[in-house]
């Protein structure tokens, strides 16, 4: 080969390798990317589909605006099916093969905890929507987790709130049923038990069954026999589903209720008829962010029969948990995690589900809305403030 067609041969490789250097950086930089852990499939999919289309309407927003940074934003959907082994997989998949370093999620607890314990080791930004047991932002040792936050309020507070609620109503005595296995249900339940005490309420029986369970009949049988006043059954709508009918069928007069893991679409409002729950949002908030989203998101999505969608907790907490998340990313100028987070510490943000300001261990000071089951449908009782 001439000196001189080496020469050429060298710069057009030179050249070809910079263009193309250039172009996937460009390509990479192309976009903001956010991962979103939502439980698609599992035991609670209808948690799942309106995370997803919750954090899909809060991309699609912004990015008619332009994005963020000037960039738009590319959401990365990964299920995770709110157990802590798929989530932990997804989560991986979503950082070392996607790319992704800023991620909303999960919903349930057990797996939001565990997902915690990957992204601070990898320096990942995490924002649980709706995640509610304190140690998701915190470690065992309870050392606030740098890269993680929520967009909730925590059980602790839930726990108080439906204490009070029942002793309010002169109820003095509850049964707790509860899943051992699930960190977001024991944890409810302990709170519950602790406030409902202090109030000077007796917990009269305690049973605990597990997430595979479908016949409650035994724990049943023991509720009706202690006389309790209010069955707490804090776990997600699939098992009041369950239990609700039970209990109907054996007649137990106990007054069920529980935490923001009833609400559901899917939740048999027959089973868990004359119960009440705590929740992050309701859709008859007459604030202004409210109703604007309800319009947004019914023009957005229609239900079976083509009638406009009405979003559930688990579809507003994710838009708003999204929506913080680019926020932050905008008042950061950057969207690197430990920018973002620094950002998060002392950002003031509107949410649907109410203002956004978080306390040292990234938990936000939110209100909590109970909502009664009666008549065939779910209705506001009363909002409960910190
Ligand atoms: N708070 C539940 C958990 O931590 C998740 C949840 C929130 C489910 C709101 C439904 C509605 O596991």
């Amino acid at each position: 080969m001439s000196k001189k067609l080496f020469a050429v041969l060298s710069l057009l490789i030179v050249a070809s390798l910079v263009l193309s250097a250039c172009g996937g950086g460009a390509k990479e930089s192309g976009t903001v990317k956010i991962g979103l852990l939502a439980p698609l499939s599992g035991q609670v999919p209808t948690f799942g589909l309106s995370n997803r289309e919750g954090a899909e309407l809060a991309v699609k927003e912004w990015n008619e605006k332009g994005g963020v940074l000037g960039k738009k934003i590319e959401l990365i959907v990964a299920d995770s099916q709110c157990a802590p082994d798929p989530a932990v997989n997804a989560a991986n998949k979503l950082i070392d093969q996607d790319g992704v370093r800023l991620i909303v999620g999960e919903t349930c607890s057990s797996a939001s905890i565990p997902v915690a314990e990957i992204v601070n080791q990898k320096k990942v930004l995490q924002i649980s929507p709706t995640s509610t047991n304190p140690l998701v932002t915190v470690d065992d040792n309870g050392v606030t987790r740098p890269y993680t936050f929520r967009a909730c309020f925590i059980d602790p507070f839930q726990g108080l709130v439906m204490a009070k609620f029942a002793s309010n109503k002169g109820y003095k005595t509850a049964f707790v049923m509860f899943d051992q296995g699930n960190d977001y249900v024991r944890g409810l339940a302990e709170a519950f038990e602790k406030a409902f005490t202090e109030l000077g309420g007796t917990v009269v029986g305690k049973e605990s069954y597990t997430s595979t369970d479908t016949d409650f009949s035994a724990i049943l049988t023991k509720v009706a026999e202690s006389k309790a006043e209010v069955l707490f059954l804090p776990d997600y709508y699939n098992i009041v589903n369950l239990v609700g009918a039970q209990a109907k069928d054996k007649g137990v007069t106990a007054v069920m209720m529980g935490g923001d893991g009833w609400d559901s679409s899917d939740l048999d409002v027959k089973a868990a008829d004359g119960g009440f729950f705590a929740n992050h949002y309701y859709p008859g908030d007459t604030r202004p962010i409210v109703q604007q989203w309800l319009k947004a998101y019914g023009a957005a999505y229609k239900d079976a029969q083509g009638n406009p969608k009405v979003p559930d907790t688990l579809g507003t907490l994710a838009y708003d948990a999204v929506n913080l998340l680019i926020a932050a990313i905008e008042k950061a100028g950057s969207d690197d995690p430990t920018k973002v987070a620094e950002a998060l510490k002392n950002i003031k943000w509107e949410a649907v589900s109410g203002t956004i300001t978080f306390d040292d261990q990234h938990n936000p000071i939110k209100s909590a809305a109970v909502i009664g089951v009666a008549n065939g449908t779910k209705a506001f009782v009363e909002s409960v403030t910190p």
